[in-house]
C-alpha cells in the first residue's frame, strides 16, 4: 500500500482524534515501518490493518464507519497531490466512470507497485451509475468516503447505496444517483 495512504490516515486520525490517539495506535501496533512513512514509499497492507484495528479499539468507533471517514478525508488529499487528474473532469459522473479506465492507469503508471482495486460498470445514465468495486483489500467503505466527496467536490449531491456481493467486502456493488 502506497505511503499516500498512510500519511494522510495519521493526518486525519491527528486532526479528529489528537496527537495522543495517534502516538498510542502506532505504539499498539504491530509496525515493521515503525510507523515512519514516507507518501512515496510502498508499505505492507497488514500495517494498515494493524493501525486501523487499534484506532477503532481506542476510540470505539467501527473500523468501517472509519474508513468511511478516511474516504471523505482523502479525496482532497488525493486531489492536492494529483490536481490535474480532478481537473480533467467536469463531473463527478464523468469521474467515477473513469476510475478504472484513467484515473487508476494514471497512478499505475506514476506508482508501479500500487495495490488498486477494480471497478467494473454495470449500468449508467448521466445522472446515474452501478458499479462493482473489487478488492482482497475490501476497503468499500473508504470507496463509499471518495465518492461521496468527489460529489461534494463539484457542489452536486447523490444516494450512494452498497450491496454486498462477497459477505467479507471483497466485492460490492454500488448504486448511485446523482440528485443536485
Ligand atoms: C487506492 C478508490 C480516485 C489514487 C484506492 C483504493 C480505493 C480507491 C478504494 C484502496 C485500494 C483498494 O481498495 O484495494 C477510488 C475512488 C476514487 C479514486 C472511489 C474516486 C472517487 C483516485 C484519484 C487518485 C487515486 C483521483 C489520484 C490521482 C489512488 C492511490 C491509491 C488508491 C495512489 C493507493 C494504491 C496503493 O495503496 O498501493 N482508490 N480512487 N484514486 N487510489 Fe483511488
Amino acid at each position: 500500500m502506497k505511503g499516500i495512504i498512510f500519511t494522510e490516515f495519521l493526518e486525519m486520525v491527528e486532526e479528529t482524534f489528537g496527537l495522543e490517539v495517534t502516538e498510542q495506535i502506532i505504539e499498539e501496533s504491530t509496525l515493521p515501518s515503525e510507523g515512519v512513512y514516507t507518501s512515496v514509499g510502498t508499505y505492507d497492507f497488514n500495517e494498515m490493518v494493524s493501525l486501523l484495528t487499534q484506532l477503532s479499539e481506542n476510540v470505539d468507533i467501527p473500523a468501517n464507519k472509519l474508513l468511511h471517514t478516511f474516504g471523505l478525508y482523502l479525496f482532497d488529499s488525493l486531489g492536492k497531490a494529483h490536481p490535474e487528474v480532478i481537473k480533467s473532469f467536469n463531473s463527478p459522473i464523468a469521474l467515477l466512470m473513469s476510475i478504472e479506465d484513467h484515473i487508476h492507469v494514471h497512478v499505475k503508471k506514476l506508482y508501479p507497485d500500487a495495490e488498486l482495486p477494480t471497478f467494473t460498470i454495470v449500468e449508467q445514465s448521466d445522472t446515474s451509475l452501478s458499479i462493482i468495486y473489487a478488492s482482497s483489500r475490501g476497503l468499500y467503505s473508504l470507496a463509499q468516503g471518495l465518492m461521496e466527496k468527489c460529489f461534494i467536490h463539484f457542489n452536486s449531491s447523490a444516494h450512494i447505496s452498497h450491496e454486498l456481493l462477497k459477505e467479507d467486502g471483497t466485492q460490492v456493488k454500488f448504486d448511485i444517483v446523482q440528485h443536485g
